[in-house]
């Protein structure tokens, strides 16, 4: 099999702290190993359909942005190929520009496209591949944590560390006041990043999206605290959280049936009704896109080093329509197939769970016993 000579680089979907760490490595490894020219396509799928967006990476591009949140190639998570949306005398029309994507990798003498995203991004990546035979090879990203295929996404650390600061800092304040806290994480079907800053912040409660809670569970759990002389609690709200019989709380409706809709407002509903039902003293913080943006943790430095790393190996070895992955602390691949479209939840009976409740965090959930 004749040697790839140039890798197309884009990154999709909402961005996430180590994205520039991946492009680094891919643009090192790429010349460095195997002597590849590598072009970014400039904000997601819209640098492979739209003209003068992309550009060249090499050493120059890529110099000092390991410590850089975001990433340089700028992202969308509203450009897909197959349905984009194009202003056309003054009117927004949905057009399929796929065709015009795989040309343009075809001008660019693109034989190969390394795609950083998440499911949705991915998912594209995947038709790319069975509708034109374009040579894929994904990496996973998002800070939800919610890739069945690997066994963590880079982003997830920093933004668990970003969220535990805040529910640290949160305490003191609570204490002072009296009050009841809630805090809002992002999570929209996955609750990783609620749990796991809620445990490690100390939270009284954790909502989260495979959880629905009950109110009156939450309003016992407060008054239990008050009794026995902890008269603040701290709620962590996943932004997907909702009551036993309830749904999400959404905030604006996508005009495309393939774009999710924008979530909000779960943490101030919860608080609403605590205060209107206990008349506890209440405050909602949101910590919304903080969460995606700063400088991204070693670990995510480095396992997005490693999996750019991983993906121009896998473009080198001709393993393409592949997505590389981490698994038991190893850089391994699986086919695109076998990686989208299946999310990894939390279990509400799985060991970290068991083990918050196990420390009195509690679910508000009908297995959250009352006292
Ligand atoms: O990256 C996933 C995510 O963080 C979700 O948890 C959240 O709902 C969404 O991104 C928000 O993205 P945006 O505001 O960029 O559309």
């Amino acid at each position: 099999m004749a040697m790839v000579k140039k890798i197309g680089l884009l990154t999709g979907g909402g961005d996430c702290p180590g994205l520039n760490a991946v492009i680094r490595a891919v643009v090192k490894a790429a010349l460095k190993d195997y002597q590849m020219e590598v072009v970014g396509a400039l904000d997601g799928y819209e640098g492979l359909v739209f003209p003068d967006k992309t550009m060249p990476l090499g050493y120059e591009q890529v110099k000092g942005i390991l410590p850089r949140g975001g990433t340089i190639l700028g992202s969308s998570n509203r450009a897909n190929p197959f349905a984009m949306q194009i202003e056309k005398r003054g009117k927004t029309v949905t057009e399929d520009r796929s065709a015009d994507a795989v040309k343009r990798c075809r001008e660019l003498g693109i034989e190969a496209l390394i795609i950083v995203g998440g499911d949705g991004t991915l998912k594209i990546a995947q038709e790319l591949k069975d509708k034109f035979g374009m040579k894929v090879v994904g990496v996973p990203k998002t800070i939800d944590n919610d890739l069945s295929a690997t066994d963590v996404t880079f982003g997830f650390d920093t933004a668990v560390v970003t969220a535990t600061e805040a529910v640290d800092k949160l305490h003191s304040t609570a204490e002072s006041h009296h009050r009841v806290m809630f805090v809002e994480l992002m999570g929209r079907e996955a609750g990783w990043i609620a749990l796991h800053s809620g445990m490690a912040g100390g939270a009284d409660v954790i909502l989260i999206p495979e959880i629905p809670y009950y109110i009156d569970k939450l309003i016992a759990k407060i008054e239990r605290r008050e009794k026995y002389g902890s008269k603040f609690s701290i709620v962590v709200v996943a932004e997907g959280a909702k009551p036993v019989g309830g749904v999400e709380s959404v905030i604006d409706h996508p005009d495309q049936p393939w774009q999710l809709p924008r979530l909000g407002g779960a943490a101030q509903r919860v608080a609403d009704e605590v205060s209107k039902l206990s008349r506890k003293d209440c405050r909602v913080t949101v910590l919304g896109h903080i969460q995606r943006g700063g400088s991204p943790s070693p670990f995510d430095r480095n396992l997005g080093t490693r999996l750019g790393v991983a993906a121009v190996n896998l473009v080198a070895q001709g393993g393409f329509g592949r997505m590389v992955c981490l698994r038991s602390r190893n850089i391994e691949s699986v086919p695109l197939e076998e990686a989208v479209g299946k999310q990894k939840l939390v279990d509400p009976f799985g060991e970290m769970v068991m083990a918050a409740r196990a420390i009195g965090i509690d679910f508000c959930s009908a297995s959250d016993a009352r006292e």
